[in-house]
């Protein structure tokens, strides 16, 4: 239903079939390609439903819903390397025969991005193909549905979110629009297939919670990706334009399903225990939902209007223009709020305030920390300026990380081992500055956001080892002078290295007052030095003159 549903409107749509001959594909090309990216789709939101029932709708896990998801894994993968000959041919516009030459397929398959992002993406089902095989927990089960959505950042991070002005808002509202359809979608698929199971009413409780979520970050994502593309009164004037309007009404119908499923069949499951008021609503709301995924196809193959403007280079390479040098009062004012990580740090404030306490300021502070890096001044100048990146970066590895980890109540259950923490964490700044990392995460808004992610989440996990009486003083001591002597290499390395990191993305910028590339360089090293290296001598400091307990001190002497 929506493969037909996207080629349907693609015929209507008409600029892909109509030009097919004059462009020079044919017609198995401009045909194929919207039906295997609809599989594609499709099948991800299985494999990402049946994930999502088993790792976190049911209480304990269960073979099934993994087994389901690990044939949809197979699908996806299939679906994913068909794509890429047809993607050949749509941007070579070339007949599909022209690409299929094994020795060219092999070439151009990996020298353009969409096709890389497809290979990617067939690479990540593969491999949950074959781990489903073996999972069994529920553990398992949600590194597999981390994978799995993560299987889903190359398409969004390729296509028509990947170019032109604003397309970090593009690729990451994208992103957050694919992973609540898989999970919203996904979720239902998955539900409706185990209605017969024996924990349904579990599942459809938390589902229910979920499913509402999903639809408001589905709607506000869509809203934001289709704003950066068509302008309000091109929305009735184009074919773009109207395939959204299709798609938000597609929503809003999806919207009352939801309301009526929330009223009257989660209620019926739990007062019967049996899948069937759910069924009723739910096979049309399934339906609904396909058909919408092949509306977003034909999108996804619609040229936007106006995507001829000329940007201007800051603009095709940032997404955004950069108002002159940096000074004090743009890193306040001229901020560029990041989607992904601004949205993360507010809702990981708003959900602070359940608790109360000295911890709360801590936690708040945390957060603000997140924002400002990643959203203010700090966060729209770092691509361009490597001093106030590092700083962003630090800010997100040390202070943030600091402040969360004091400001969280205290849970054993989640405390990373200090040995991996410390690994983690000393070796990532080496790794994303030394390897060639930072310069492929210049041109890409999504590779950037995920090391932000990574320095965020291996600080918080280093930082809660340190702060955790449960390890050992002598450990801890270990961990943070270890830290110490990385952050100092890290610092030491950009102050004296000769050549710039992240030149020739620097210099495409063509920006006027980008100058002494080094210069900012060394200064990156020098805020290393005081935003890395001081916080880590003064936790180590304190940890040095806090007494050992007298448990540790008899089990020091036992040794
Ligand atoms: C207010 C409602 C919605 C709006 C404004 C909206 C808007 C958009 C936009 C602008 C895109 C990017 C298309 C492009 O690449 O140019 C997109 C993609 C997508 N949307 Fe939506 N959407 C909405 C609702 C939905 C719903 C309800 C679903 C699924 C149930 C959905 C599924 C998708 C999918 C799967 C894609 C990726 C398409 C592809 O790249 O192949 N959207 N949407």
């Amino acid at each position: 239903m929506a493969c037909l549903v996207a080629v349907g409107l693609l015929s209507v749509t008409g600029n892909d079939f109509v030009v097919a001959g004059l462009r020079g594909t044919d017609l198995y090309a401009s045909y194929g390609l919207p039906v295997v990216r609809v599989l594609a789709e499709v099948a991800a939101v299985v494999c990402v439903g049946g994930l999502l029932l088993a790792a976190f709708l049911l209480p304990s896990p269960e073979r099934v819903p993994i087994r389901i998801a690990g044939w949809a894994a197979g699908v996806w993968a299939v679906a994913a390397l068909l794509s890429v000959p047809f993607t050949l041919a749509d941007v070579y516009a070339r007949p599909l025969g022209y690409v299929l030459e094994w020795d060219r397929l092999v070439e151009l398959a990996f020298a353009v991005e969409p096709t890389r992002a497809w290979l990617l993406t067939a690479l990540t089902a593969a491999v949950i193909m074959a781990a489903t095989t073996r999972a069994t927990s529920q553990p398992a089960a949600r590194v597999l549905l981390g994978l799995a959505l993560f299987g889903l950042v190359p398409v969004a991070s390729s296509g028509h979110s990947s170019s032109g002005g604003d397309h970090d808002w593009a690729t990451s509202s994208l992103l957050t629009h694919l992973v609540a359809a898989a999970l919203w979608v996904g979720g239902l698929v998955a539900i409706l297939a185990y209605r017969k199971g024996e924990h349904l009413t579990t599942a459809v409780t938390r589902f229910s919670a979920l499913a509402l979520w999903c639809w408001i970050a589905l709607a506000a994502s869509g809203v934001i990706n289709a704003l950066v593309r068509v302008k309000p009164p091109n929305l009735v004037t184009t074919s773009y334009g109207l395939l959204i309007v299709a798609k938000a009404a597609a929503l809003v119908l999806l919207g009352v399903f939801g309301f009526f499923q929330r009223r009257h069949g989660v209620a019926e499951v739990v007062r019967t225990r049996t899948g069937r008021a759910l069924l009723r609503l739910g096979a049309v709301e399934v339906l609904v939902m396909l058909v919408t995924i092949g509306l977003a196809a034909a999108l996804a193959r619609t040229p936007p209007p106006d995507h001829n403007e000329l940007v201007p280079t800051v603009e095709l390479k940032l997404g955004y223009v950069l108002n002159g040098p940096p000074d004090l009062g743009k890193l306040v004012t001229d901020w560029r709020f990041d989607l992904l990580l601004g949205t993360g740090a507010v809702v990981l404030a708003a959900l602070a305030f359940r608790h109360s306490g000295f911890r709360l300021p801590l936690w708040l502070a945390g957060c603000a920390g997140i924002l400002l890096a990643t959203s203010s001044g700090i966060g729209r100048y770092a691509p361009a300026v490597f001093s106030l990146h590092v700083l962003g970066t630090l800010v997100l590895a040390v202070l943030s990380p600091v402040l969360l980890a004091l400001g969280m109540p205290r849970d054993r259950r989640v405390l990373p081992h200090p040995v991996l923490a410390t690994v983690l964490f000393t070796s990532s700044f080496h790794l994303v500055y030394f390897t060639g990392v930072f310069e492929w995460s210049l041109d890409q808004p999504i590779v950037r956001t995920g090391i932000h992610v990574w320095f965020l989440l291996t600080g918080w996990a280093f930082f809660c080892s340190a702060f955790a009486p449960e390890i050992s003083l002598a450990a801890r001591r270990l961990m943070v002078f270890t830290a110490l002597a990385a952050q100092a290499v890290f610092g030491v390395a950009c102050l004296l290295r000769d050549s710039a990191i992240g030149e020739p993305f620097h210099r495409s910028l063509r920006l006027p007052w980008i100058a002494d590339l080094l210069g900012s360089q060394r200064l990156g090293g020098a805020i290393a030095l005081g935003f890395g290296v001081v916080p880590l001598l003064v936790i180590g400091l304190v940890l040095l003159v806090t007494p050992q307990r007298a448990e540790e001190r008899e089990l020091t002497a036992s040794r």
